[in-house]
């Protein structure tokens, strides 16, 4: 059975992206909390008892815990004789109303929103080569109206939660972009999938103040999970690849001017610096 992998697979889209696609694939499901994919797991084998699905706990806004399930999930597929992976879905994100570091000193937001899915592609892709798979990223609209702050990338010096939150969505879709630049020749695509405003719990975990209030009202207004999933499972499944770099609801969008091959190359080399590479 093909296997794809996605982080943030306990709650809100991620888990909805497992639950549609564990009626067809090995789902390697990846959460910080044991406990959420305990349930996680247990809902989708309640609705369907045929479901393949497994969880691994990590919380990869370390990146020790990124190479620890990258090596767990390596081991594991070879030990259930899969030397494949046809999907990388590098979902999970956060949102913080303070300025809050990772163990090796990184702003949250952009070390799990960014560096933990450029981290965990670089750990699985020759898996993901070998397949000519695809990496899909997590992104937003919110990346548009913003450039990335090179000169301090963590904001460190002057630290806004929402301009923190959309140069991490912005990073995605560069990412993205770098993927595509490089991997061109291996069968390989990267995409970022805008969910749209979804109702989920997102501004509301390890946030305070204004923008868990803000978060509570918007969250109102937004779709099921269940309506951006359906975008995955079209990249992942749609043969030939899609064309495209960013979709919305199964079709392309226009994204940033800010989305050139410059601005992609600057971001892989820095990535590649602060993940050790
Ligand atoms: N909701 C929206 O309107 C919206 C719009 C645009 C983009 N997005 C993006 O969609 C993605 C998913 O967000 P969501 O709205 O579905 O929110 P969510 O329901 O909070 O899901 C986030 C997922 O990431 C997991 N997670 C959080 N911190 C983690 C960590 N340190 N290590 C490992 N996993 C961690 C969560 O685990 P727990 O279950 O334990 O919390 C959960 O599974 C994010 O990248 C977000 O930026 C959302």
């Amino acid at each position: 059975m093909k296997a794809v992998v996605i982080t943030g697979a306990s709650s809100g889209i991620g888990f909805e992206i497992a639950r549609l696609l564990s009626k067809n694939y090995l789902v390697i499901g990846i959460g910080r909390s044991k406990t959420n994919c305990k349930n996680a797991k247990d809902a989708i084998l309640n609705e369907n008892p045929d479901a393949k699905i497994v969880y691994f706990i990590a919380d990869l806004i370390q990146q020790n815990e990124v190479n620890r399930v990258a090596d767990e999930i390596i081991a594991y597929l070879e030990s259930s004789n899969n030397s494949k992976l046809y999907a990388l879905v590098n979902n999970a994100g956060c949102v913080r109303s303070w300025y809050t570091t990772s163990e090796e000193g990184y702003e949250q937001q952009f070390s799990l929103n960014h560096l933990a899915g450029f981290l965990l592609t670089y750990r699985l892709l020759p898996l993901i080569i070998k397949a000519e798979g695809r990496i899909i990223m997590t992104g937003s609209q919110s990346h548009k109206g913003i450039k990335m702050h090179w000169d301090d990338v963590m904001l460190r010096k002057k630290y806004n939660p929402l301009t923190a939150y959309k140069q991490s969505k912005l990073c995605n879709i560069l990412f993205a972009r770098g993927l595509n630049d490089r991997l061109g020749n291996t069968g390989v695509k990267a995409y970022v999938v805008d969910p749209g405003l979804v109702k989920t719990d997102i501004g509301n975990k390890q946030t305070g103040g204004i923008v868990n209030l803000i978060w509570s009202i918007r969250k109102k207004h937004g779709v099921s999970p269940k309506v951006p999933a359906k975008t995955y499972e079209f990249l992942i499944e749609k043969h030939p690849a899609p064309p495209g770099l960013y979709y919305c609801l199964c079709k392309e969008k226009a994204y940033s001017r800010q989305v050139t091959s410059e601005n992609a190359d600057r971001l892989f080399v820095l990535s590649r610096k602060l993940c050790g590479i």
